[in-house]
């Protein structure tokens, strides 16, 4: 069975506290937190600090997405702050094997992420060591943005390696995910779907959350 992790990039700020309630009531499985630097992404968004309050208003655990230049630069700090999951990207990391000894270190389930264009093969060595792979399904930055179909094909690589090698990661896809693109990515082997602008966007937060977990249980 699949997990759903809305991101609370799309969600309004002023009524966090709300919305976290109501995806927390509505079927979500984990919160997904964007957090952006302005250099590997051109956006700005949330820091350890906001991952600290959103542990004290949620049983949900916090998967949090850096997207940053220098995430070993940070990882303690988020650590510290209750992050769950913890995931760098590929691209942003030089010692990519050693970020996710240090993550699991401290006490964090280690994530990497994937640009669209960085093939899977990139991390096909460390596919025994972490807990979660992302497949980004549109390029890092914004919400709302057209999911990008030749995602499918890496969720269903990783897909097909996980089970030849025997590991048990869990498949993470984050962008432009709605009922139709949801359907693809399951279908292929995702096991996490990250979703803003379709929760937070669509007018009924309640609907959106459950139309999702519906897919995810058919
Ligand atoms: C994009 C972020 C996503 C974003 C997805 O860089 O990593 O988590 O919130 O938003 P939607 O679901 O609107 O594509
Ligand atoms: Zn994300």
């Amino acid at each position: 069975m699949a997990f759903l992790a809305p991101s609370i990039l799309s969600a309004d700020l002023l009524k966090l506290e709300e919305q976290i309630a109501m995806v927390e009531k509505n079927g979500a499985d984990l919160i997904h937190v964007d957090v952006m630097d302005g250099h590997f992404v051109p956006n700005m968004t949330f820091g350890p600090s906001m991952v600290k309050a959103l542990k004290k208003i949620t049983r949900l655990p916090l998967d949090v997405h850096l997207m940053v230049s220098n995430p070993m630069q940070f990882v303690e700090w988020f650590a510290a702050a209750g992050a769950d999951y913890l995931t760098i990207h590929q691209e942003a990391c030089w010692h990519l094997d050693r970020a996710v000894k240090r993550i699991k270190a401290l006490n964090c389930k280690a994530g990497i992420s994937l640009n669209p264009a960085t093939p899977v093969m990139t991390v096909q060595h460390l596919l025994k060591e972490v807990d979660l792979v992302l497949v980004m399904s549109v390029n890092p930055g914004f919400g709302g943005q057209a999911f990008i179909p030749y995602a499918v094909e890496k969720i269903a690589t990783l897909n097909q390696w996980r089970s030849e090698y025997k590991a048990d990661f869990l498949i993470e896809v984050d962008g432009g995910i709605d009922v139709r693109t949801a359907k693809q990515a399951l279908k292929a082997g995702a096991d996490v779907l990250v979703a803003g602008s379709s929760v937070f966007n669509n007018g009924d937060i309640a609907r959106a959350c459950r139309a999702l977990k519906s897919v995810i249980s058919t």
